[in-house]
């Protein structure tokens, strides 16, 4: 799949098969990941791989929107260590980064995923950092599902001539 293609076609699935995502394709999304670009190239992100469902199941339980992560495969948690950026407030969007190629470089291989919004939703970031034991300097930014889809959801036409300003607003 081209890259294009795959921006283009992109969705959030939030259905998966019971196929499980093998550690040799996780490593490849990791590597998608830490491609990303960051601030001074300081790439602040660091990652929560979890696989244990006794440990994924807990999520929904602070996560309103995460009712999806039962059925999935692998869960990533996408952290910014917050001694590593570069300036205050550029780690969330370093991470965002990361968790776009993640989702993209996932999409290309066949899988299904969402981003699943923590930061800065208080809750969400307490109840992450206390299920996953994280040190207080790293910040939980956003959690992805991931399984082998059992949905499809088609290409959706977002392009706005509106939403774009020439020169000046
Ligand atoms: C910052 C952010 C937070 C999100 N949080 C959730 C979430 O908690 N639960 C969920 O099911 N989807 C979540 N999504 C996915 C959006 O609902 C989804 O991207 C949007 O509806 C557009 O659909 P698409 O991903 O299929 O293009 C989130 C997306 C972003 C970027």
């Amino acid at each position: 799949m081209d890259t294009m293609e795959a921006i283009f076609t992109r969705r959030s699935i939030r259905k998966y098969t019971k196929q499980e995502v093998s550690d040799e394709l996780l490593k490849e999304l990791l590597e998608a990941a830490m491609c990303a670009p960051s601030a001074s190239n300081c790439q602040p992100w660091c990652f929560v791989v979890i696989k244990d469902h006794k440990v994924m199941d807990e999520i929904p339980r602070y996560h309103p929107y995460s009712g999806m992560l039962p059925e999935a495969s692998v869960a990533v948690v996408v952290c910014c260590d917050l001694r590593q950026q570069q300036t205050i407030g550029y780690g969330v969007e370093d991470c965002s980064a990361a968790t776009q190629n993640l989702l993209l470089a996932a999409h290309a291989k066949g899988l299904g995923t969402v981003w699943l919004g923590v930061y800065p939703n208080e809750s969400r970031v307490n109840g992450t950092k206390n299920l996953l034991n994280l040190p207080e300097y790293i910040l939980p930014v956003a959690l992805i599902s991931i399984g082998y889809p059992a949905e499809q959801r088609p290409r959706q036409e977002r392009y706005m001539d509106e939403k774009v300003h020439y020169n000046q607003w």
